[in-house]
């Protein structure tokens, strides 16, 4: 065995060398990667007793990607390009070994190999969209010269991880070997292709699956068209896409020289250190600094839930489909049977859109109990309580729950308002109290904010992440304080809105800005969808507020087809003359001399406070992390993820700006806009959010 680098070693199996890397977590192409690859493959091809070359990786997986912690340094060693002029132009064969996933620049190394074997379980994919990048290392150029420009197009701006079954269906790997037995297998295929004098396959060299979409626009006309629901505000996917009409219609090299140039306009662009922003922060949210990583785990076997509404069904289905048996409680039969039937109608929809089988529903559904008792809860290792945001009564159920359910089980609350402390005063384990808040629809939306109370075990915070993890969530660990991290912020942007058009600005435009900016929708359209009439009612209603008068007018939102907009009978929006009319009465009322707002106005007064709060909740340590209140914005509120979250925008305005501006709209507008100490200690530092 020949050491090249630390990270590379050449072993020589009779005339086949073996060049293994080995840099963990992932073989990601650092400089001494690319060094090994590039002297590794060198020697071995200069060494007349080997016929043939297979490149393999140690560790969990094939090389998955580029360094992305080295991206925007200067490089140092063997470039990429260099790494992969070695392999490509080689003499001899290279054969790239595949397990685990080989995915961007390593799709890419693989691709410059002349040929690829994998074991079953493997998966390529060329991710990179997903940063905000496109494959800069020649994949949007030979990726499409062997799957096709249609197929490609889906894998580059959708990012997915094609399995190795497929892989080898679409040519993009030559051979599957056997599982657990890769190197051999590789070896194997390496002698083969050499006896049966195989040619050197420069996947650069061949045309044959991209002629057929030459002279063809219309094929990435309508691609375009049929994603841009989906691509809207991204820049990263429109690049790719002009790579592969790029690797269509010119020369590799030519491709090569498009591909360079998007390339280096995304990674210096603001969306792309967003997106790496977005990357690294999904995986530190769910390191806890005070709660060490081998803290002991409940074992949670069985979960009960209390309330069998929207809510506690949805939470239900979340278990159900990770294979927890549930039983769900509520207090009257009839509400029971309508939340079982609820969830069984979501399953078969699913199933109906073929994304279950008919077994899946039953296997799901044989999981749930349904009861009337709290009793049935006794021997739940997790108790989940859904019911309305009552105090008095959730104090009534949790006082019932300590006396019922076993010790050592988590007692969780799916409050999105209510003291969390003072719900765990009812009970005599104040330990085993945390918040579970999910988001609605629970069985859709991925945040879940873990609440920790006062006196929250570390061991019930820890089960809790981890459960979150099982479940398929994205866990935010935050504090108690009114509205937790996400409806906190959320109701800063909320005042504005509504104040906004009492100024000047009609509900439409609030909206527009919102959307325009990348959100899903904006305050007055979600209104709309949720209802006006959450926690209104006729009978106390006094025309106090906007949202008063447009009930009383039985202008209650998308379901009685009217709300701030009017709703035609396919749900389509549309400015309403009569809203506009109640607004401006309702302003004079007040004496509201209305003015013309701008959008920068508009989005300058809804995102500002945001990002202030978000500074008050750090500096009161209620969220961990400025990138976990990013995380919970754009899991739980649809932040649009090429700004990174709102904490990260604000470091990209810059925090002195977002503070001038603050300021001055307290000077005009009072302390609704009070700056977060933090906020002005940052800023007199010169530092963002980021440097925390
Ligand atoms: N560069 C640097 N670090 C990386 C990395 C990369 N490409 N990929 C993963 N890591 C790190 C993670 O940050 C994590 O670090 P931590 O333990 O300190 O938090 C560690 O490796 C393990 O990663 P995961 O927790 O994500 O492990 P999983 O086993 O769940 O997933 C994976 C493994 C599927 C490889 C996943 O990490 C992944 O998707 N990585 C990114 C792949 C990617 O986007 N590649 C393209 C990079 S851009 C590129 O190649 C540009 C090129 O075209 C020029």
């Amino acid at each position: 065995m020949t050491t090249i680098n630390p990270v590379t070693d050449l072993t020589l199996e009779g005339d086949v060398a073996v060049l293994t890397l080995n840099s963990p977590p992932v073989n990601a192409l650092s400089a001494p990667v690319r060094d090994g690859i590039f002297n590794g493959i060198r020697q071995a091809i200069d060494n007349p007793a080997v016929k043939a070359v297979v490149l393999i990786c140690d560790g969990r997986t094939f090389i998955a990607g580029a360094d992305i912690t080295e991206f925007n340094k200067a490089a140092t060693g063997a470039s990429l390009f260099d790494a992969q002029a070695m392999i490509e132009n080689a003499s001899k064969p290279v054969v790239a070994a595949i397990h685990g996933t080989a995915l961007g620049g390593g799709l890419e190394v693989a691709l410059t190999c002349h040929y690829r074997v994998a074991v079953p379980s493997a998966k390529c994919g060329l991710p990179e969209v997903n940063l905000g990048l496109l494959p800069g290392a020649g994949g949007t150029q030979r990726l499409p010269r062997i799957v096709g420009a249609e197929r490609a197009l889906e894998m580059v701006t959708a990012g997915t991880h094609v399995g190795a079954k497929t892989c080898k269906e679409i040519g993009l790997v030559d051979e599957l070997v056997e599982e657990g037995k890769l190197r051999e297998g590789a070896i194997a295929f390496a002698k083969k292709i050499v006896a049966e004098g195989r040619p050197l396959k420069r996947v650069r060299d061949t045309d044959d699956k991209v002629a057929p979409a030459r002279g063809k626009p219309e094929i990435f006309a309508e691609f375009r068209k049929a994603h841009a629901r989906k691509f809207r505000g991204f820049l990263a996917p429109e690049y790719n896409i002009q790579c592969i009409e790029a690797a269509v219609n010119l020369p590799f090299d030519e491709g090569i020289k498009v591909e360079q140039k998007l390339f280096r306009e995304l990674i210096t662009g603001v969306q792309s250190a967003a997106q790496r922003h977005v990357f690294f922060a999904e995986r530190q949210v769910w390191k806890l600094p005070d709660v060490p990583a081998d803290t002991p785990l409940i074992d949670v076997k069985k979960v009960g839930i209390i309330g069998a509404g929207t809510m506690g069904g949805g939470i239900a289905m979340n278990f159900l489909n990770a294979g927890f048996p549930v039983t769900i409680v509520e207090t009257k039969q009839e509400a029971l049977d309508r939340g079982i039937a609820t969830i069984r109608k979501n399953y078969e929809n699913t199933a109906k859109k073929g994304r279950l089988t008919l077994d899946d529903v039953e296997k799901r559904m044989g999981l749930l109990k349904g009861s009337l008792a709290l009793e049935d809860l006794a021997d739940s290792d997790l108790v989940i309580e859904a019911i309305f945001e009552n105090m008095a009564v959730k104090k009534d159920v949790f006082g019932k729950l300590d006396k019922i359910v076993k010790q050592g089980a988590i007692l969780a609350t799916n409050t999105s308002a209510l003291d969390i402390n003072e719900i765990a005063t009812a009970v005599s384990r104040p330990e085993a109290v945390i918040g579970l808040h999910f988001f609605s629809p629970a069985n859709v939306m991925r945040l879940l904010e873990v609440v920790r109370a006062d006196k929250t075990s570390k061991s019930v915070i820890a089960t809790s992440m981890a459960i979150a993890k099982k479940i398929g969530k994205i866990a935010a660990l935050v504090g108690v304080c009114p509205g937790f991290v996400g409806n906190r912020i959320l109701a800063q942007r909320q005042r504005e809105a509504q104040k906004l058009i009492l100024e000047g600005a009609m509900p439409w435009d609030v909206d527009r800005v919102l959307y325009d900016f990348g959100l899903p929708m904006g305050p007055f359209a979600m209104s709309d969808l949720a209802g006006l009439d959450l926690g209104w009612s006729k009978e106390t209603s006094k025309g106090e507020t906007l949202r008063d008068r447009l009930c009383e007018l039985d202008r209650r939102g998308q379901k009685t087809g009217a709300g701030f907009y009017d709703y035609d009978a396919n749900r389509n929006a549309s400015p309403s003359p009569v809203v506009e009319k109640l607004i401006l009465d309702f302003a004079a009322e007040k004496g509201i001399n209305r003015r013309t707002i701008s959008d920068q106005e508009i989005l300058e007064r809804c995102i500002y406070p945001m990002i202030n709060e978000g500074a008050k909740i750090l500096e009161e340590g209620k969220a961990i992390r400025a990138s976990d209140i990013d995380i919970i914005w754009i899991n739980g509120y649809g932040f649009p993820v090429y700004r990174g979250g709102p904490m990260f925008y604000g470091d990209t305005i810059g925090l002195d700006k977002v503070l001038a501006k603050i300021k001055e709209f307290q000077s005009q507008m009072g302390d609704d806009f009070k700056p977060s100490a933090l906020l002005e200690k940052l800023v007199a530092e010169g530092k963002g959010f980021k440097d925390l």
